[in-house]
């Protein structure tokens, strides 16, 4: 199953509430080319760059799907384009804003990435990230778990996602030792409260349920999807679900 910007899009306002807090972190200039790394639907671009004055942004993702929606958010200051961040970072271009939001989980090896995203920003310019962190919630753990037991464990031939994501303290060396100076880094939780499990379900479906369905067959997919239903009702039996959702807000000038 590829990214379902429908399905992503189920829970908008929880998802973007950080994006206030991360635009704050942001040094507003006049001007600023910007690169928005997985950008997906390209709504956040867009008000990304209406929030920069004069502002040329090129957001990019890998996702075809997502990418289908960036039209509505194209214009002569915004574009899209399909690529893969680990791509986009080796080109020889300088950013006065590298950001981006929700993405690099998807990345691996960060004690290589970052090093790569700092060789990006133009002098004088910053680089701006979130990424959540919540790897260790019960709706991830589970999925893992679930992914190990018959006949999962045989059809993804042993396979699991194990998180890149550091801890606050390896980013916030590795932005100093890239030259960062100004340098923000918290971990913030973003209290969510949803009706059900199944709704706690649909999070996931959206985000980290996708490459183990990208990996399944199809014919596996509901009984998967069934199984990681009933691990979360035995867990969230009830009605409110609170789910506290980590995330990691990141910025530096170099
Ligand atoms: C959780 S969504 C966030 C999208 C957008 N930034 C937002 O907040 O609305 C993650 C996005 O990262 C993209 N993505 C994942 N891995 C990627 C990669 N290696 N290169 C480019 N895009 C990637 C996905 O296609 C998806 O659109």
């Amino acid at each position: 199953m590829p990214w379902d910007p429908a399905l992503y899009n189920k829970f908008k306002k929880e998802r973007f509430a950080p994006f206030v807090d991360l635009q704050k972190l942001i040094n507003v200039k006049d001007g600023l080319k910007v690169i928005d790394l997985g950008c997906g639907t390209g709504e956040l671009s867009r008000m990304l760059a209406d929030s920069l004055p004069d502002s040329q942004l090129l957001g990019i993702d890998s996702s075809d799907e997502m990418l289908l929606e960036s039209k509505n958010y194209e214009g002569s200051n915004v574009n899209f384009r399909k690529q893969k961040i680990e791509d986009a970072i080796l080109e020889d271009a300088s950013w006065d804003l590298v950001f981006s939001y929700s993405a690099l989980q998807w990345v691996d090896h960060h004690r290589v990435l970052i090093p790569k995203l700092i060789q990006r920003v133009s002098k004088g310019g910053q680089l701006v990230m979130q990424m959540p962190s919540n790897h260790e919630h019960f709706t991830h753990v589970t999925i893992k778990e679930l992914a190990n037991t018959y006949p999962y464990n045989i059809a993804l031939d042993g396979w699991a996602r194990d998180t890149p994501v550091l801890s606050i303290e390896e980013y916030t060396t590795m932005l100093y030792d890239g030259g960062g100076q100004s340098i923000t880094v918290f971990e913030k939780i973003y209290p969510h409260v949803l009706e059900d499990a199944n709704a706690l379900a649909d999070w996931t479906s959206g985000t980290a349920l996708v490459p183990y369905l990208e990996r399944l067959p199809k014919e596996m997919h509901d009984a998967f999807i069934e199984k990681y239903k009933e691990g979360l009702k035995r867990q969230y039996n009830m009605s409110p679900v609170f789910y506290p959702f980590n995330r990691i807000l990141m910025a530096a000038t170099f």
